[in-house]
């Protein structure tokens, strides 16, 4: 499918960073920032750590595959990738539905950065793919992704008790979701 031009062009920008397309020369930098422990304890165990210019790649390379809208952003300050923010889309009864992830290097945490991106992706969202829904699954031991929810708009939907096992400990998954207008 060939898409508008302008989805190829897409840049968001926040105060002090720029979110954009993925592009293969990110592979360095995304390697570097997402390398840490610290970022990876309570993403989805396909984000990896270690974290290897490989799993860099592969992320990228699929990313250039992508034929839809641009519905993953590389998170950007001076040209570098310093963190992601994406959508997944749900199916079936779900289609109008899709989940948000977002990770930041943490060297750039408590700045308001995510707040801000996760404003920006979901205006973004709402205005030009056809959802709406977006929720977002947050590991009960990760309260400051909850808080950068909550005070971006997002409501909680519920608690999935003890469905979630990271690292050989279980937790619990909050969910969040913000609406289309
Ligand atoms: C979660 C993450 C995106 C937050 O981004 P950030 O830009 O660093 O967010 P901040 O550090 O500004 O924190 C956001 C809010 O959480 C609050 N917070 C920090 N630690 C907290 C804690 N332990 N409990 C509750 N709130 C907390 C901050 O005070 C801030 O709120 P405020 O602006 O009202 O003061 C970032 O830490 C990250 O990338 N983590 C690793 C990946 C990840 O967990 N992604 C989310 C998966 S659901």
């Amino acid at each position: 499918m060939l898409l508008p031009y302008y989805f190829y062009l897409m840049e968001l920008t926040g105060t002090g960073f720029i979110m954009r397309p993925w592009q293969l020369d990110d592979a360095l930098s995304l390697q570097q920032h997402a390398n840490n422990f610290n970022v990876s304890a309570y993403l989805l165990d396909r984000f990896p750590f270690p974290y290897t210019l490989p799993d860099a790649v592969s992320w990228l390379n699929s990313q250039l595959q992508n034929s839809g809208p641009i519905s993953n952003f590389a998170i950007t300050i001076d040209g570098k990738a310093i963190g992601g923010i994406g959508l997944e889309f749900r199916h079936d009864v779900y289609r109008k539905t899709a989940l948000i992830g977002y990770w930041l290097s943490e060297a750039y945490w408590g700045r308001g950065i995510m707040l801000e991106a996760v404003r920006l992706m979901t205006d973004y969202a709402f205005a030009n793919l056809d959802l709406i829904c977006i929720q977002a699954g947050v590991l009960s031991a990760n309260p400051k992704s909850m808080r950068v929810l909550e005070k971006a708009g997002y409501e909680k939907q519920g608690v999935l008790r003890k469905c979630i096992v990271k690292r050989d400990e279980v937790m619990d998954e909050h969910v969040y979701a913000a609406f289309k207008a």
